[in-house]
Order: C-alpha cells, then sequence, then structure tokens
C-alpha cells in the first residue's frame, strides 16, 4: 500500500501519471471510474493532457463504479451524465469507450450479472480510481457489505444519502434510496487501485481505512488486501494518521532509490 500526502494537485498529477503509465504500458487497457467530487480534478489533468496531445486515451476501456437505481442517462444527476460531462466529453472519448451500470434497465440483477460479464470480457479492470464516503464506503459499498461481494443491487445508508443531497439541489428526498454498483470482490480484482480523499470530513474514514482493523464495517479497509493500493490524501483527509510522517520518509527513501511504479500487469 502506498500512502501519498500532498496537495490536491500534486495528487491529481500523481493519479494521472499512474493513468498515463498504465496507458502507455497498454494502450487498450480497461479503467475504472469513480463519480463524485474527488476524482473531479484527476479527470482535469487527464483532459489537459489529452488537449495538449500528451495522451491518448481513445482506444482504453472505460467502466463506472455504480449508477442510481431509476436514473437514466439524460438525468443530470446520473453517474452516465456526470461521466460524460467530466470525462467523456473533456477528455474526447468515444461514448461507446464507457460503460454505465443501467440505472433504468428491466431487470436490474440482470443488468449486474451482464456488468460483471463484460468486465470479465474485457479482460478485468487494470486500474480503478476509487473515493471513499465519510462512513468508509467504496463505491455504493455501505458498511458491513462483504468483502466477497459483486455487483449487485444496494440500499443506501442515510449518510450517503444526506451526503449526496448536495447534487440534489440539497433535498434528501430527492436521492434515490437504490443503486447498483460494483461488489468489494470486484473491486478488488482490478490491477491496480487509487483511493483519492481530500477534506477534513474524510479524515476518520482514511484514519480508519488505512490504519485500522480490516472489517466490512468500513468498506475501504478491504484495500489493506489489495497489492496495488494507493491512497492519495491532502493534508486534511490525511490529518488523523498516526504514521503519517513514516509515509512521506516512505515516499522519499523509494524516490531516493529510484523504485518507480509496481509493474503492471
Ligand atoms: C461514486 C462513488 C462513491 C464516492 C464517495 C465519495 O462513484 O463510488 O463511493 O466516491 O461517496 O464522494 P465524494 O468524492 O463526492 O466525496
Amino acid at each position: 500500500m502506498r500512502i501519498i500526502i500532498d496537495d490536491v494537485a500534486v495528487l491529481s498529477r500523481f493519479a494521472a501519471d499512474l493513468i498515463a503509465e498504465q496507458v502507455s504500458y497498454r494502450p487498450d487497457c480497461t479503467i475504472g471510474l469513480a463519480t463524485g467530487s474527488s476524482p473531479v480534478p484527476i479527470y482535469q489533468e487527464l483532459a489537459a493532457r489529452v488537449a495538449s496531445g500528451e495522451l491518448d486515451l481513445s482506444r482504453v476501456r472505460f467502466f463506472a463504479l455504480d449508477e442510481y437505481a431509476g436514473l437514466g442517462a439524460s438525468h443530470p444527476m446520473s453517474y452516465r451524465y456526470f461521466l460524460d460531462e467530466h470525462v467523456v466529453g473533456p477528455c474526447r472519448l468515444d461514448p461507446a469507450q464507457l460503460r454505465v451500470l443501467n440505472g433504468r434497465a428491466e431487470d436490474l440483477d440482470h443488468e449486474c450479472r451482464d456488468y460483471e460479464a463484460a468486465i470479465t470480457a474485457a479482460g478485468g479492470i487494470d486500474l480503478q480510481i476509487l473515493g471513499i464516503g465519510h462512513n468508509g464506503h467504496i463505491g455504493f459499498n455501505e458498511p458491513t457489505s462483504s468483502f466477497g461481494s459483486r455487483t449487485r443491487v444496494v440500499a443506501l445508508t442515510h449518510q450517503t444519502v444526506d451526503a449526496n443531497a448536495r447534487f440534489f439541489d440539497d433535498d434528501p428526498e430527492d436521492v434515490p434510496l437504490l443503486a447498483l454498483s460494483q461488489g468489494i470482490g470486484t473491486i478488488l480484482e482490478a490491477g491496480a487501485l487509487v483511493l483519492i480523499a481530500t477534506g477534513g470530513g474524510k479524515a476518520p474514514a482514511i484514519r480508519s481505512a488505512i490504519e485500522g482493523e480490516l472489517t466490512s464495517s468500513v468498506p475501504a479497509s478491504a484495500l489493506q488486501l489489495h497489492p496495488q493500493a494507493t491512497f492519495l490524501v491532502d493534508e486534511y483527509a490525511g490529518a488523523m494518521l498516526a504514521r503519517s510522517d513514516f509515509y512521506r520518509r516512505e515516499r522519499q527513501v523509494i524516490a531516493r532509490y529510484g523504485r518507480t511504479s509496481p509493474r503492471r500487469r
């Protein structure tokens, strides 16, 4: 596990570097995308690199992490809409390069099984971008989700509904109570995981995920099991980490000895 503590601009460039390395290693790789506020600076950095001609994402396949049940692609709060706005357009992708769970599918369970099959058919996800909820969720895997869970229909906690109400004109009544989400087991199968967290509100969740017990009560603690997981946290989100001095030192030592990124699959 790597823990990088820095400012948002550095973290975004770091994440974009990891993505660019993955793409240069295999231009037709598969990347998993989170929505929400945290990854937006990463997507802006990717878009800037695409615009400057430094990065070509035209052969990459993308899979979204989750979607609200009941919201279609044209709904401005759907994650398909969000990713079209923040990634597909700015990164000049063909919309067909991005697959998002269909929240309006007639049979949601079938849609989830189909999604798992599509990820498998694509050869698995090489690099998955993640955010973290205040309650430690990843994707929409709320506390006590099984570490073995697969893509499925899930109920959202009150905390998540309240946190996401900011995207729905601050009205929690408008936030869907049901969603579709890659499972923790699905996420753990990705070749590399990159979780970004910024702001003091995330500090308790980050501390529990990185230094706390491995427990389904903190879904992000499952990343402790992954050999290629990187936590990108700003100084506020990292403020409660007991070993932050070591994480900073570890990065310096690794850089001094010229050890760079882990091998890609
Ligand atoms: C979104 C997702 C969620 C968010 C998390 C943090 O696709 O999977 O787990 O990453 O709720 O959201 P923000 O970044 O808005 O604080």
